[in-house]
């Protein structure tokens, strides 16, 4: 199997128990959404594959900021939502593993991570912000926030998404976006795990 590796402190233990699988004889070959998980990977012995031999990923197995009972979810907290979306996007499979604390009735308690294009960032700052949301760019010890692709990151806090679609239209109309945190419709599994060692699992309403 292809597995895509997602990014975060969910994701870290979800990759380390693949590593352990992969020294007992399990044969696969890992997509990492992220320069972090790649270097734990390698640590670990699972096989990266290079993109240019794979079309298509069978599973890939992530965590998220927030998720509702519709599978959506916020993502990007820890900046690596546009290489998860393209993992995400090309997966048969996309699994997300999540402790009940990010489960919610309707998204956007957790401010929208907006990956944006350094050049003219300050008017798409603007744009974002004649959205309706509060826009805050993600400093990092003193600096601007860099993602693995050298954008930069907006946080933009939409306080509770009544309509999480019509956002997904009007984010799609900013060009100097390169990619966001909200993935609807995306998910086909979702695993919370509870404080009382039990998980309950959601799947995806057939259509
Ligand atoms: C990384 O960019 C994110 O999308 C993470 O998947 C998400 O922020 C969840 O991270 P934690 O598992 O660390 O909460």
């Amino acid at each position: 199997m292809v597995v895509g590796l997602g990014t975060g402190s969910t994701a870290y233990w979800a990759i380390r128990e693949l590593g352990s699988r992969v020294r007992q004889g399990l044969e696969i070959r890992a997509v990492p959404t992220s320069t972090q998980s790649e270097l734990l990977a390698r640590e670990l012995g699972i096989p990266i594959a290079p993109f240019g031999e794979i079309d298509r990923i069978d599973l890939d197995i992530d965590g998220a900021d927030e998720v509702d009972r519709d599978l959506n979810l916020i993502k990007g907290g820890g900046g690596a939502l546009l290489r998860e979306k393209i993992i995400a996007s090309a997966s048969d499979r996309f699994l997300i593993v999540a402790d009940e604390s990010k489960l919610v009735r309707n998204l956007g308690n957790f401010p929208l991570p907006v990956e944006v294009f350094p050049f003219a960032w300050e008017l798409t700052f603007r744009q974002l912000k004649q959205l309706g949301c509060i826009p805050v760019l993600r400093r990092e010890k003193d600096q601007h926030f860099i993602s693995d692709n050298g954008n930069f990151i907006i946080d933009c806090a939409f306080g509770i998404m009544t309509e999480p679609s019509r956002i997904l239209r009007q984010l799609g109309k900013i060009p100097g976006i390169a990619g966001h945190g909200l993935f609807l419709g995306m998910a086909d599994i979702v695993i919370i795990g509870k404080k009382n060692g039990k998980t309950e699992v959601l799947e995806k309403k057939s259509a």
